[in-house]
Order: structure tokens, then sequence, then C-alpha cells
């Protein structure tokens, strides 16, 4: 096995540079725990951006692949294939029916959103191609997605951006029915924004999209690739508002780790997919929809919306704890597994002290320790993992002092 110098050196040599990386190898993954090629353990508390959501190989995740690897790896759209059938079937009876296409990752599952809205309001006859986003919001690296990431540092050199894009502050309901105009074809949110710092849109705020795109004959597009298939506790992020939207989005979780995204909408939306109109050359494959296929079933048999749920409340909870002791934190947020912890200044270096330490931690928008294990996650490894955080968090110094 090469060391972990022997694996730097050649990707300074032949790996495009754009991700800031660890200097560290990454050889074996199992459950909450990570190793890298010095042997050293950590416990992962971030599941790599929600992807390994029921953990590093499940052994039913790996049977799964195991067995579809052997059998069929990939069969064009030309044919049928029961894999993606049976995870097309998984989305519509954890979700609000519907019919789904696959792609491959979230930000085609964006773009896939995005043309679905556009294709439907031309296809109604109405002349609508606005699309309304979000402050904060993230929805993937191509162009479409840039252009509906409310962030300039995600779109600084790309100009020009695709048209017809606004934003609006998330939680401003007044800011976007002045936005919305007769060319407005549909409003596109995350249920919890997850890039953007774990923030919430409250229930409150997403009824009153569903009730403006209702009154105006507009499409309500959530984005659940960060908070979908069991994160927020619930199958999907919506079900924590209870308000259900015309489009929803998957990737991440969704394959387990094999790369999948997916797009879903009612029939009478999704049937404007006609062919010719949209497509993807690995969409859906046997290989990733079986495994997406296992991670349903995973969560179903082993409860883990359940234990999301639990395991979600006592992390919030020790986080609030923790904050009744330091001006450090300032709040702490989410619902199920997807938490977010404010900081009163900026999380990089607690983020490498508990990396030394063997812990596993992300922190987005500079501030935002951004809590995301696995849905399987223990009491103990949470209580080894938040022992480790909790010294950290005490150790950092307010700013200023
Ligand atoms: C909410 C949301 N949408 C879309 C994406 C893009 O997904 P991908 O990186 O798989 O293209 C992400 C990735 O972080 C995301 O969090």
């Amino acid at each position: 096995m090469a060391t972990t110098q022997e694996v730097l050196d050649l990707y300074s040599k032949y790996v495009i540079g754009n991700y800031r990386r660890l200097p560290l190898v990454a050889v074996r993954g199992q459950g909450a725990h990570i190793w890298d090629a010095d042997g050293k353990r950590y416990i992962d508390l971030f599941a790599g951006w929600a992807v390994t959501g029921v953990g590093h190989c499940h052994p039913r995740l790996v049977e799964a692949i195991a067995r579809q690897a052997a059998t069929l790896m990939y069969m064009p759209n030309t044919w049928h294939t029961e894999p993606q059938a049976r995870l097309a079937e998984w989305i519509a009876a954890t979700g609000f029916g519907g019919k789904t296409f696959f792609c491959n990752s979230g930000a085609e599952a964006s773009e896939a959103a995005i043309k679905l809205a556009r294709i439907h309001a031309s296809a109604a006859g109405k002349g609508r191609y606005k699309l309304i986003t979000f402050e904060n919001g993230f929805h993937g690296r191509t162009f479409a997605a840039i252009t509906a990431t409310a962030q300039p540092k995600y779109q600084e050199g790309f100009r020009p951006l695709v048209p017809g894009f606004m934003y609006a502050p998330l939680n401003d309901l007044a800011e976007v029915e002045r936005l919305v105009d007769e060319e407005t074809c549909a409003i596109m949110v995350e249920p919890i924004q997850g890039e953007g710092g774990v923030n919430v849109a409250q229930p409150e705020f997403l009824k009153g999209l569903r009730d403006l795109c209702d009154h105006r004959g507009m499409l309500l597009v959530f984005d659940e690739v960060q908070t979908g298939v069991g994160r927020c506790g619930t199958w999907w992020g919506y079900q924590v508002s209870g308000v259900v939207p015309d489009i929803m989005t998957a990737a991440k979780q969704l394959g387990g780790g094999t790369a999948i995204g997916a797009m879903c909408a009612g029939p009478a939306v999704a049937d404007r997919l006609v062919p010719g109109t949209h497509a993807s050359t690995f969409g859906g494959n046997p290989l990733a929809a079986a495994a997406g296929c296992a991670v349903f079933e995973i969560i179903r048999d082993e409860n883990l919306l359940e234990n999301a749920r639990q395991m979600g409340d006592y992390l919030r909870r020790r986080m609030l704890e923790l904050k009744q002791e330091t001006p450090v934190i300032s709040e702490v947020r989410g619902a199920g597994l997807m938490v977010g912890v404010e900081l009163a200044q900026n999380g990089a270096d607690l983020v490498n002290w508990c990396l030394e330490r063997g812990l596993y931690v992300n922190c987005t928008h500079d501030t935002v320790l951004r809590l995301m294990p696995p849905l399987n996650i223990t009491r103990d490894v949470l209580d080894e993992a938040l022992a480790i955080l909790a010294e950290g968090v005490r150790a950092m110094r307010p700013a200023g002092k």
C-alpha cells in the first residue's frame, strides 16, 4: 500500500487542485469510523456531506452492490431494469408519490428540476421562465445550478450565468411576493440550507411559499439533496414542516456512497419530460439503483429514522448545554441528524484540533459546525465524539479575548 506522502505526491502531479483537501489519505471506513493510511482512526461526524448515511460499508449495502455488480452493472436507459423501478417506487412510497427521473449527482438533479419547471411552464403556454431561489442556498456546480446558488463566491469568474434567476432572503415571504411576476415559473428552496450554514426554512415560510405557488400557478421545488433520505429524522426534509413540494430532488445519501441523483414530481408535471427532452447515460444504472434500494431497506429495517431523531435530540441538547458554558457557541439549530452549531468565530482551528484527536467534523460558511453523523450512530460513539468536541470548544478563546 502506498504511503500518505506517495499518494499526496501523485495528487500534486496528476490531480487538478480544485479542492481544499486535508493532508490525509483515507483507506478504509466502517460504520461511523474512518482509518487513514497511517492506521489512525477517526470518528466521522460528517458522513461525507451526508452521503454515507447508513455508515461506511454497511454489510447489507456492500452485499447488495456486490450481488448487483455480479449480475448486471449497466444497461442503457433504452431498457428497463428492476432496481431502477424499485428505487423509484421507494421514493414515491416514502414521499408524495409521483414519478422519478434518475441522474448521478445533486447538481444534475437541480438541473433536471430547473428544466422540468421551465418545460412545464412552456408546455402550459404561459411564457414563464424565471425561478426564485434563496440567498445562502446551494444547488450544485453546473451552470444552472451555480446560477440558482445565490452565493457570489460560487459564481465569480463564470459569468455570464443563466438568465432568469432572482434571489430572495430565506424566510422573507414579503420579498418573495415582491419578486414574483407573470414570468415566474417556480420557487426552489432547501428545507434546511446545508452549505449555507444549516439555516432552517421556517414551516410558516414554506407554507407561505406553497400558498403563493398555488395562487400564482407556479411550481414549488424542494432541493432535498442534503436533507433527504432520513437525514432530518423523517424520510424527506419536507415532512418536518408538512409542506409538500411539486418537485423534489435527492442525491448524496440516496446511493449510500454510489453516485446517484434523482428528481421526483407528481405525474401531471413529471410527464412533461417526454423522450428527447432530457436524459443521462448513467442515470439510474442498476448498480447505483440497487445500492439506493438497500439504503431505504436498511433505514426501514433498522429503525434509523427514530435513531436519527433520538440521537439528533441528544446531540442538540449536549450542544445547548455547552452553549451555557461558553460564549463561543451562539446558536444550535437543525432537525434530526442535520445539526448546525453557530460559533461566534471562525471554526477552522476547531476542525483541525478535533482532527488531530481523531474526530472528523465539518465547518461550513466559516462559522457553522455542521454535524451530520451516520443515521445509525450509537450513543457510545456519539459520546466519545462529543467529549472531544466539547474539550475543543471549551479550549477556544472567545473572539477578541
Ligand atoms: C442542497 C444541495 N443541492 C445540490 C448539491 C450538489 O450536489 P452534487 O455535489 O452531488 O452535485 C448539494 C451539494 O452539497 C447540496 O447540498
